[in-house]
């Protein structure tokens, strides 16, 4: 006999965790169930659109299996997608050795795996506004807060160094860069990122270089930030998930730069990542297969985002109160509506999602302000979903404002 009938209660960290590219489906779920058919826009990954894995990392990893690596690897990854890992690194001016590279569950784990590394409980870390919302989360999980750093949609969504500047106090650990940038398509020009990288010399600070996209840049490669200072103190991430085609494999690997700084950070991670034992181990393999095999699916991924991107930006911008800053990268577009008063992106996205079935993210799931009238699109649908797509975003959002 149960001594009481109340429900399980609940961690309040849960309470301040949230990740609105996921938590927004459950509202497409009940349009669906009126039965609208819903054109999911809110997640970033290409194999739902048509994107395919290539074939040697699937080969790869069937091999693998076959061959019976089914077992627990080392933590930090098996020593051949280590060293590939490294020597991509090197390859594109990043000085750093197999044994600072670790193999991760998506960048998502090395995320994890170095904020709880490296941020205390009650201490700040540096975000973009908007912001991928993973680092939020994982703050709210480890009871860190994020310090939201501007960057600015009438400068192409630069970071605004000002701002960063005003934030920093000695709290603050971190710095997160995301370049190319998820949710608006920027490309930070050099400068930039030895300003940000200056900045946070200045202050002590540890860069979390987030670079999936890197590889998703339309007019090339972008090289990782820690290619313009191997002294400094940075940690660069990357996955097959973008870029080669495999989200669900959960595969990605992070560098811990070479700056002794950071040998207690490259230890701290370690030992966190004993405790998950290990990443999914076939995997692996094909981590080795990414970075040293043929790469020529991007160059057709890319040409193909570039249309999509210049579609997007050419549709969004015809629109009566939206503007949209043209991506230079990536899958995404953000772009603005201007929101009579009183309305917030909340209603304009879920306004969308009930009256046209477009499930689109909106920005304050991203930290920007819910009036500001910001939502993130992601246009890996073909040109002509896409045009049909932005014909219903028209005509909804000339309904909404009235135009
Ligand atoms: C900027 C950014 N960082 C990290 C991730 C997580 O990637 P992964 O699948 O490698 O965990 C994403 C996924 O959308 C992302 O956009």
């Amino acid at each position: 006999m149960p001594v009481t009938s109340a429900p399980i209660r609940t961690a309040k960290r849960v309470d301040r965790f949230t990740y609105a590219i996921r938590n927004i489906v459950g509202e497409a779920k009940k349009v669906e169930q009126t039965g609208m058919t819903v054109r999911y826009l809110n997640i970033g990954d290409p194999n739902q659109f048509g994107f395919l894995t290539p074939p040697h990392l699937i080969e790869a990893v069937v091999k693998a299996m076959r061959d019976g690596h089914n077992g627990y690897t080392p933590s930090p990854g098996i020593a051949e997608a280590r060293e590939a890992a490294a020597a991509d690194f090197v390859s594109r001016g990043v000085n750093v050795s197999p044994d600072r590279v670790l193999i991760t569950s998506g960048t998502s784990e090395g995320i994890e795996l170095a904020l709880t590394g490296i941020v205390d409980e009650g201490e700040e870390v540096l975000v973009p506004s908007p912001t991928y919302p993973l680092y939020t989360a994982v703050l709210a999980k480890i009871g860190a807060q994020p310090a939201y750093y501007r960057t600015d949609h009438t400068r192409q969504w630069m970071p605004d160094l000002d701002h960063i500047r005003s934030l920093i106090n000695p709290k603050t650990r971190a710095l997160v860069v995301i370049d190319p940038n998820n949710p608006t398509g920027a490309i930070y020009p050099e400068k930039m990122r030895r300003d940000l990288i200056a900045l946070a010399e200045a202050h002590g600070l540890v860069i979390l270089a987030d670079e999936v996209y890197g590889d998703l840049a339309y007019d090339g490669a972008v090289p990782p930030m820690a290619a313009l200072d191997n002294d400094a103190p940075i940690i660069s991430y990357s996955s097959l998930s973008k870029a080669y085609l495999a989200p669900g494999w959960r595969a990605g690997w992070m560098a811990v730069g070479s700056s002794p700084r950071l040998d207690p950070a490259l230890a701290a991670i370690k030992k966190l990542a004993d405790g998950r034992l290990c990443s999914p181990g076939p995997m692996q393999y094909a981590v080795t297969a990414a970075l040293t095999g043929d790469r020529s699916h991007q160059v057709s991924f890319r040409q193909q985002l570039r249309e999509r991107a210049d579609l997007t930006t050419a549709r969004i911008n015809a629109i009566p109160g939206m503007s949209c800053v043209a991506p230079r990268g990536t899958f995404y577009a953000m772009p603005k509506v201007e929101l009579p008063k009183g309305k917030t992106d909340v209603d304009f996205v879920l306004g969308l999602l009930r009256s046209k079935g477009i499930l689109t993210v909106y920005g304050s799931g991203f930290g920007t302000a819910p009036e500001d009238g910001f939502f993130r699109i992601v246009f890996l649908a073909t040109p002509k979903e896409l045009g049909a797509i932005y014909d219903d975003v028209d005509a909804f959002t000339r309904a909404f404002l009235g135009v």
